[in-house]
């Protein structure tokens, strides 16, 4: 029973990812996927999901067949990602901690695939945290990191009329356009690069993830056809060396020969 709602939302995310919903998140599901086939071509794999939260990620994961831990340093969140992980009839372990920890909660080369997604911006110490996800990569293994784009954040403030937040975010080492700005940090290909590549990991390509989609009007999101000729050209411009750098989102796949 549990595999068959398991099937039924990878079935879900699969549809949401060709039909108009998804694609903000198609060009990253196409790298994870192809990550998956690599590391674990004969079936599922151990998955760890850093700062998972709710489980946007952990639960279709999840569904796929994989056995998925959350680490998140929040409460609410893993309670949330208890319900949605019940909700679709799937199991997702939930251990509350820092993302710094890892080893010492999970142990060491205890994963195949490895998430950091939507963190780094937030912790205290992102080169002490990627060092603390390599350890707990196995041989093989794989480092999937997703992080909010500098040059894709100039660009969204500029569109929207905020030229003082675009100037100062262009001209900011950390990417904020200000006080008031709720993210602590935003990253660049270079400096997404040099961080992890300081884990002595194989770092591949960096693919941008939401180029066009976030400078669009929802509507133009929502047609079937207009979806699937955004996501091929979103495909296509992902690893384009100047279009990718535009992206609201980065996304580099790391390899622990
Ligand atoms: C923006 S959410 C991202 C959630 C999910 N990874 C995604 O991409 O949808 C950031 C998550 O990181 C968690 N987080 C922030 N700092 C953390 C830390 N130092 N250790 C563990 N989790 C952390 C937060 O509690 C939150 O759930």
């Amino acid at each position: 029973m549990a595999e068959t709602r398991g099937m039924a939302v990878a079935a879900q995310q699969n549809r949401r990812v060709r039909g108009g919903g998804g694609v903000r998140s198609a060009v990253l599901w196409d790298a994870l996927r192809t990550v998956l086939d690599r590391i674990a071509p004969q079936g599922p794999s151990d998955v760890l999901d850093v700062g998972g939260g709710t489980g946007g990620f952990a639960v279709p994961l999840a569904g796929l067949g994989h056995r998925v831990t959350v680490v998140d340093a929040s409460p609410d969140a893993l309670a949330a990602l208890e319900r949605r992980a019940a909700e679709a009839g799937v199991t997702v372990r939930g251990v509350q901690g820092d993302a710094a920890d890892v080893p010492d909660l999970l142990g060491a080369q205890s994963a195949d695939l490895v998430l950091c997604h939507n963190v780094l911006e937030y912790v205290d110490d992102p080169a002490a945290t990627m060092t603390a996800l390599t350890g707990t990569l196995r041989p093989g293994g794989s480092l999937s990191v997703l992080v909010t784009g500098q040059v894709g954040a100039v660009v969204q403030r500029a569109l929207a009329g905020h030229f003082d937040d675009a100037r100062h975010v262009l001209a900011d080492p950390a990417g904020r356009y200000g006080p008031q700005d709720r993210l602590p940090r935003r990253f660049t290909r270079a400096s997404l690069t040099d961080l992890v590549a300081a884990t002595g990991l194989s770092v591949g390509e960096l693919h941008g993830v939401r180029i066009f989609a976030d400078l669009l009007p929802g509507a133009a999101l929502e047609d079937a056809d207009t979806a699937e000729a955004l996501i091929a050209l979103e495909s296509a411009a992902a690893v384009h060396p100047v279009l990718r750098e535009l992206a609201s989102q980065l996304h580099l796949v790391a390899d622990r020969r």
